[in-house]
């Protein structure tokens, strides 16, 4: 995937934002991911570490970029050289001339070159900040480090140097989104709601779970996703009570409800939307119980976004909708501050709110700031919310009725100004807007 000549200026802008949280004399050094075998000759499909990709839209593998503030190459690529066998057998390589034209290199070298240009890249600048999620130089890391020292004369300069991990700082930074993202993140949102929409109108007892995940993956690549972003939990009746089940082998059975959590991945960005509906298209009684309650806690938790409140505004704004809920169904006696207090929700509720989107499913970015305190709400911050409601076949605690369901409703909220947006509202989701759909 190659980035257009408007994207250069998008992650030069986002390693000028990273220099300015640098203290003065700072060099960076980012390793890339590297091809991961999946048997013998046969590798995964290639995913580029996400910091890396954050900071320079480079997505071939085996790259290393040295960054350095306040130096007239402040960016410079290590990556694989063009190699006629390997373009006729694998993939084509940007190379080193690419890298400059197409990336904004201000130099690029062969990554066999790494080792020996480094300690000279590094020069006296004190504070290295290093990312190698695979650990692939973490053994030659302290060696480069001391290069300078041990290689300068006994009356130049010699330079210690603090080595630090610079995620913390890119991290964070990856909780607000540019605009550049969030374009994309609307692409990836607008192909996985045509998807959701589309297997409402598939679903019917006889499915199979496995059949409806193939079917999102090749609707959201008509709209140029080339991946989900995580697996697609396809979990028909109970086992909508697994989490995160992603085995999706069972057949779709009359009168369960399914659960469909999948998100498109457009250009690394993901959604991540969930669904809930009966497979016949007709909910029951009990049925309209549970998912009204979600839905409500869900509408109870979005309607308090905005700039400025508390990450930790939504998950008890969707509780309190819940703990009433379940209450006014008989699932759980008391009071209701005594539900609150004691979160005698949590049998049934299981998880929190929500995360981060973006590049992760379960994006990066510390949920508290340096003193402890919850992260507030700013503008173009994007996570999800996504309340559930879990009633496993074996749990004893529920009158049978309500038993073997699982609910979770999922949307995709963008912080706006003034407020949010519900990027993912045209996946349907009142009872009306569902079985109208089904019918169909
Ligand atoms: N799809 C995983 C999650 O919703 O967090
Ligand atoms: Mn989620
Ligand atoms: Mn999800």
């Amino acid at each position: 995937m190659m980035t257009n000549l408007a994207d250069k200026a998008v992650y030069k802008a986002r390693r000028d934002r990273l220099f300015e949280k640098l203290p003065e004399g700072s060099v960076v050094l980012l390793v890339g991911n590297r091809e991961q075998v999946r048997n013998k000759n046969i590798t995964y499909p290639f995913r580029q570490d996400h910091d890396f990709y954050y900071l320079t839209g480079y997505a071939e593998p085996d790259a290393v970029a040295v960054l350095r503030p306040n130096c007239d190459q402040p960016f410079i690529l290590f990556n694989q050289p063009k190699d006629e066998y390997q373009e006729v057998w694998f993939a084509g390589r940007t190379g080193q001339e690419g890298a400059v034209a197409l990336y904004g290199a201000d130099a690029a070298y062969d990554i066999a070159e790494l080792e020996s240009r480094l300690p000279t890249l590094f020069g006296e600048r004190p504070y290295v900040f290093y990312s190698d999620e695979l650990g692939r130089f973490n053994h030659r890391i302290f060696d480069w480090l001391a290069c300078q020292r041990k290689s300068a004369k006994f009356d130049e300069v010699k330079s210690f140097k603090h080595l630090m991990n610079v995620l913390p700082r890119t991290q964070n930074m990856r909780r607000v989104k540019d605009e550049h993202e969030i374009g994309l993140l609307r692409k990836a949102v607008e192909a996985s709601v045509s998807g959701h929409r589309y297997l409402m109108r598939l679903c019917q007892p006889g499915q199979t779970e496995q059949a409806l995940t193939g079917e999102f993956f090749n609707h959201v690549s008509q709209f140029g996703c080339s991946d989900v972003g995580y697996p697609t939990i396809m979990a028909a009746g109970n086992n909508a009570c697994c989490l995160h089940y992603s085995e999706n082998r069972d057949v779709l059975q009359n009168g369960q409800m399914l659960l469909v959590d999948a998100g498109g991945d457009y250009q690394y960005y993901t959604a991540d939307i969930t669904r809930t509906y009966p497979v016949n298209g007709k909910f029951t009684p009990e049925q309209r119980d549970i998912y009204q309650l979600v839905l409500a806690s869900l509408d109870a938790a979005i309607e308090t976004v905005k700039p400025g409140v508390s990450w930790n505004s939504m998950y008890p704004a969707a509780m309190s909708v819940l703990a009433q809920g379940l209450l006014d169904l008989d699932i759980l006696s008391g009071s209701f501050d005594q539900v609150m207090e004691q979160a005698l929700y949590k049998p049934f509720t299981l998880h929190k709110t929500g995360h981060w989107l973006g590049l992760d499913v379960h994006d990066v970015g510390a949920y508290h700031d340096d003193n402890g305190n919850w992260v507030t709400l700013e503008p173009n911050m994007v996570f999800t919310i996504e309340p559930g409601l879990y009633f496993p076949e074996h749990s004893k605690s529920v009158d049978p009725r309500w038993r073997g369901m699982g609910v979770r409703l999922e949307d995709d909220i963008l912080v706006t100004p003034s407020g949010y947006e519900n990027l993912s509202v045209g996946a349907p989701r009142s009872i009306g807007d569902i079985e109208s759909l089904m019918a169909k």
